[in-house]
């Protein structure tokens, strides 16, 4: 048995739907509490609208735009200082988790991030929240799940109910300013949640379906918004590809490779986290790949040509790992200032007990051996 979800946000798609602002904010009551990083909030064009859209309905609102990349703890608590009726995350994942977070906290007014995160507890509701969406890649616009971090010490991600936005907008419009590096970043954090959401231990055919269809409009499309970033139609491609991605995984979950990726961007969290993913990527089909040849090389079937046999392990790594290394991306640990002394600390930290239920999601049993060599393999 799987739940057949849907979208649970009432979100609306497509070229031209952040005009629905207006409609949006006309649902708020109270006041408002606008979650941004520095820049891209304006740059994309999303506030000029948002902004008319608030004065229009007469809306009260205060901006916190101190959200950084791989967001923290700190950032969360203290936007929920700023207390609000509801709360609006404008921007990609960094922005939209820590809408979600505050959502909660500013309803949980005893507690912290870090209780959250890290412990839990039993969550006494949340504010209503909106989600406009700046980038292709974390689907976190259409799921449950959030993640923030304490540096040096853990990334961590979780899925609760209450982080389901009430309304998000996907413009294709809004992610025409992506940089070269974000757009290959956040393509590559979708394809991995289609890969970890298709190859689950929890996987279903609905998550599959997704899944696949994800993937090859990443493969499809990823070189045109290169070339031609302007593109709102290749851009929509991605952008679609991206929400299909985090439906996929809302229903089954991420595995090891976004682990392996939160250890190493609480060690290190200027490394963009689809960036991250992909020097994992490699090694993690590499072991997978025998378990569920058949699976891995339907899904992957627009990156890299395989037959299905067990005996392509090799293949299908170094076909993953020459599609990613295409974009001129680094692809080894040791590009981001890892060495072979940091081996033990990396594996400590993804076998770390917040990561069980995570682990068990891969379609492999997780041990020491298993994350060592991946790692090795990644460097
Ligand atoms: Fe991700």
């Amino acid at each position: 048995m799987f739940e057949l979800l849907h979208s649970k946000p009432l979100a609306y798609f497509g070229k031209g739907s952040i005009a629905k602002v207006n409609d949006v904010v006309g649902q708020v009551s109270g006041r408002l509490l606008i979650i941004t990083t520095k820049g891209a909030y304006k740059r994309s064009g999303a506030w000029r609208i948002v902004n008319e859209a608030l004065e229009d309905r007469g809306v009260e609102y205060e901006l916190y735009d101190k959200v950084r990349a791989n967001p923290t703890y700190e950032n969360c608590d203290e936007a929920a200082g700023l207390g609000a009726d509801w709360v609006m995350g404008i921007g990609g994942g960094s922005a939209i988790d820590t809408a979600k977070i505050v959502s909660v906290l500013i309803k949980n007014p005893s507690k912290k991030a870090k209780d959250l995160l890290e412990s839990g507890f039993d969550v006494r509701g949340s504010c209503p929240k909106i989600a406009i969406n700046l980038t292709h890649g974390t689907g976190t616009e259409v799921d449950r799940f959030a993640v923030s971090q304490s540096d040096g010490e853990y990334k961590i991600g979780i899925g609760l109910k209450e982080f389901y936005p009430d309304y998000a907008i996907d413009d294709p419009e809004l992610t025409r300013t992506l940089s070269r590096d974000q757009t290959i970043a956040t393509s590559v954090d979708a394809l991995n949640h289609a890969f970890e959401a298709a190859t689950n231990a929890d996987t279903n055919p609905y998550s599959i379906l997704l899944a696949r269809d994800s993937i090859r409009l990443i493969a499809d499309n990823i070189r045109g918004a290169l070339d031609e970033p302007e593109d709102v139609g290749i851009r929509e491609k991605l952008l679609f590809a991206s929400a299909m991605a985090g439906i996929s995984f809302d229903i089954t979950g991420t595995h090891i490779t976004h682990v392996l990726e939160h250890a190493i961007s609480a060690m290190k969290p200027e490394i963009p986290h689809g960036m991250g993913l992909a020097v994992f990527l490699p090694s993690v089909v590499e072991v997978l790949y025998p378990i569920m040849p058949e699976r891995i090389s339907d899904i992957l079937s627009p990156i890299v040509h395989l037959k299905g046999r067990k005996d392509e392990a090799v293949r299908a790594k170094e076909g993953v790992k020459d599609w990613l290394g295409s974009f001129g991306i680094k692809m080894h640990l040791g590009d981001y200032g890892f060495s072979s002394d940091d081996e033990k600390e990396m594996a400590d930290r993804v076998l770390s007990p917040f990561f069980d239920r995570q682990l068990r999601c891969t379609p492999a049993k997780v041990d020491r051996v298993l994350v060592e060599k991946i790692i090795e393999g990644s460097f």
